[in-house]
């Protein structure tokens, strides 16, 4: 051993080896936690599917507009991973619908109307009860908040809607206005991008909606009719109808 080499005390040595087993246990603990709560979601959204199949294809493809906007706004992948979760889960809220609300061909009346509006507070409660997600139970819970006040179920307007919740909206509406339903057939992508622009300020917030069009410009010039999601397994159609 050379002169100058250092020698630790043993118990230096010993200490640095506990405080790496533990740190390693802890990552373990946390990485099990996580895939836990995610298997909790699939499980959820499972339940989602038998209840509405539409709503699950249509909570699948909002995850996918969500993360070409987040990706466009330049998200970190942990932002990333919470706005899949909350486009995931934005609509779980509506197993706890009646069926004959949720799924009834014609136009909802006003009583109907006010109970279908509960949804976003109902999934607001049932990823309350994970305190993983934590994070994102006001997202989920403010997706239907307009720009310009007029949403629910809190009528509050620009910024302080949280970001999240105004992407969601965006993609939401643009989702349901391209899906084809028993009852009508969806509209032609270029008139949806229409709407949203006219909707821009009141509705929507014009941020996302840009950033939201130059996306899709893009995807469109990929020319693939699938995606994948990071939270769900599987391959999902792009096209809705
Ligand atoms: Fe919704």
């Amino acid at each position: 051993m050379s002169k100058n080499a250092k020698v630790f005390p043993l118990n230096e040595v010993i200490n640095n080896v506990t405080l790496l087993h533990l740190s390693n246990k802890v990552e373990n603990l946390e990485r099990r936690h996580k895939q836990t709560c995610e298997m909790a979601v699939r499980s959820i959204l499972h339940a989602l599917d038998y209840k509405d199949h539409y709503t699950f294809g249509h909570s699948m493809r909002v995850a996918f507009y969500a993360l070409i906007i987040g990706k466009e706004i330049g998200l970190t992948n942990q932002e990333l991973y919470a706005l899949e979760l909350t486009a995931l889960c934005h609509d779980i809220g509506k197993i706890g619908i009646p069926d004959s609300i949720l799924l009834k061909p014609t136009r909802l009346d006003d009583r109907e109307l006010g109970i279908m509006k509960t949804h976003p507070v109902k999934s607001a409660e049932i990823l309350g009860d994970f305190t993983y997600f934590g994070h994102i139970v006001n997202f989920v819970k403010h997706h239907h908040e307009r720009y310009d006040g007029k949403g629910y179920p809190d009528g509050i307007s620009e910024d302080d809607i949280p970001l999240f919740s105004r992407i969601i909206l965006v993609t939401d509406t643009f989702d349901a206005m391209t899906s084809s339903r028993p009852y009508r057939k969806g509209l032609d992508t270029n008139i949806a991008f229409d709407e949203l622009v006219r909707f821009s300020g009141t509705q929507f917030d014009p941020l996302i909606v840009t950033n939201f069009l130059k996306a899709m410009a893009k995807e469109h010039m990929k020319q693939v009719g699938t995606f994948s999601l990071n939270i769900v397994n599987g391959r999902f159609k792009k096209d809705a109808a």
